[in-house]
């Protein structure tokens, strides 16, 4: 085969993968602790996507204008071998990258975000909210929104507003308003920011924010991970990997891909894992947010506000204020509950990696491959170190990773690693 392999527009697959009726146990629900907030969910999630949440199909058809807003953001999207970057390993290891970074938005966020976009539109709403950490879920959002003539307001957490400013730029460049959360155009922001430690935020402040101003100002409320309708739409990228892959006659011995809430990974290894018994699953998260290897398996609020119902799902707590790290897409507190359940039952492998290891595979990747992956994506170059050690002693190995998002709005980020401080 070629470096390259790539999907017709015809081949793109017509159907989402939803993974609750093959889980090997049923997954535990949502728990209503304060009993107003399923109301909460029933009034801001898009109607469409709250059926979707729950549904036990299999298979979920993607409608034609929906697959048409996905070729219009650049899908079907490759699978490239990194050959360049094997070679650094002197190992018989095949490396596999589906190319998330590819997509307008410059990650795989555009597959769910176009999706909510369009059932919100669908709803007869006109505003749309969200939070964004690092801003590549609110660049989708603001680029579904656009797409959809849909207005959407973004809180962004914090650290990475001050950050991130060219995906601040780039979300107003798409017509979304864009604010630092805590912020004051909410009552749980209000709160918060009259607290000096908390004015960095976190991931579950903002969602509280956007639910908030949602409710009171007749918006929907689109998820940008965590939740089973937003994995189910992002397993568009695992079922075109899949193809690609079994076009080339390659089953992967290994999946690996990095957590921030469990989207990402789940959407590509999900749409592999009822017929990929033998199938390795490694999920990486980061270890300055441990929750991966460190959190614990229970109940806990999925925002700091508490307005949203309680899931089942490893987590270091909901009010975990996260250090600013510039991975800003992993300080999320808790693990998707589907992918947690994998977790718990041994199925999906954890690990948790320090930010300086990850910007020197960052560099080692951009520098054998030409190509610069989100501080996020470089999560999992470090399984693939792991991996090589492993094909050393008992033969080839391939790995399918999910290049989840390009690294071109970080280099402020990484510019630290040049100027000798990367916190
Ligand atoms: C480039 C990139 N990769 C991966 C992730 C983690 O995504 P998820 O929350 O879907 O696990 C993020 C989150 O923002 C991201 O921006």
């Amino acid at each position: 085969m070629t470096n390259r392999i790539d999907l017709k527009q015809d081949d793109m697959p017509d159907f989402w993968y939803n993974i609750l009726p093959d889980l090997p146990e049923p997954l535990p629900p949502p728990r209503d602790v304060s009993g107003k907030s399923i109301d909460v969910l029933r009034r801001v999630i898009p109607s469409k996507v709250l059926e979707h949440e729950f549904s036990n199909e299999r298979k979920i058809r993607i409608q034609d204008e929906l697959r048409e807003l996905y070729f219009q953001v650049g899908r079907p999207t490759p699978v490239i071998r990194a050959k360049r970057f094997e070679r650094l390993f002197n190992s018989p290891i095949e490396i596999y990258m589906k190319m998330e970074g590819y997509t307008f938005s410059g990650s795989h966020k555009i597959n769910s975000a176009i999706v909510q976009a369009y059932y919100s539109r669908m709803d007869g709403a006109s505003l749309v909210t969200t939070e964004t950490g690092a801003g590549q879920w609110g660049i989708a959002v603001s680029l579904a929104s656009t797409l959809n003539g849909l207005r959407a307001k973004v809180f962004m957490v914090g650290a990475s507003y001050k950050q991130k400013t060219y995906r601040v730029t780039m979300m107003r460049m798409l017509g979304a308003e864009v604010h630092s959360s805590p912020s004051d155009l909410t009552s749980i922001g209000r709160e918060l920011l009259k607290d000096e430690r908390k004015r960095n935020g976190s991931l579950g402040i903002a969602i509280s924010e956007a639910v908030e101003y949602a409710m009171q100002n007749n918006g929907k409320y689109n998820v940008g991970s965590v939740v089973n309708a937003d994995i189910l739409y992002k397993t568009i990228a695992g079922l075109e990997a899949r193809k690609q892959l079994e076009m080339e006659g390659i089953e992967p011995d290994y999946i690996i891909g990095v957590v921030g809430g469990g989207s990402n990974y789940s959407g590509l290894a999900f749409p592999f894992y009822p017929d990929y018994k033998d199938t390795k699953y490694i999920a990486a998260g980061s270890l300055e947010v441990p929750k991966m290897t460190r959190g614990e398996y229970r109940y806990d609020f999925p925002d700091t506000g508490k307005i949203l119902p309680q899931l089942m799902m490893f987590t270091i707590g909901y009010d975990f204020i996260p250090p600013p790290i510039y991975s800003g897409g992993l300080r999320y507190h808790g693990v998707a509950p589907t992918l947690s359940l994998l977790m718990k039952r041994g199925i999906v492998s954890p690990r948790d990696y320090d930010q300086d290891t990850i910007f020197r595979y960052a560099e080692l990747y951009a520098r054998a491959e030409g190509y610069i992956p989100a501080p996020e994506t470089a999560h999992a170059l470090p399984i693939i170190k792991e991996i090589a050690e492993e094909a050393k002693r008992e033969g080839k190995k391939r790995i399918l990773m999910s290049f989840s998002g390009h690294g071109l709005l970080d280099l402020g980020s990484y510019a630290t690693l040049y100027s000798g401080s990367t916190s």
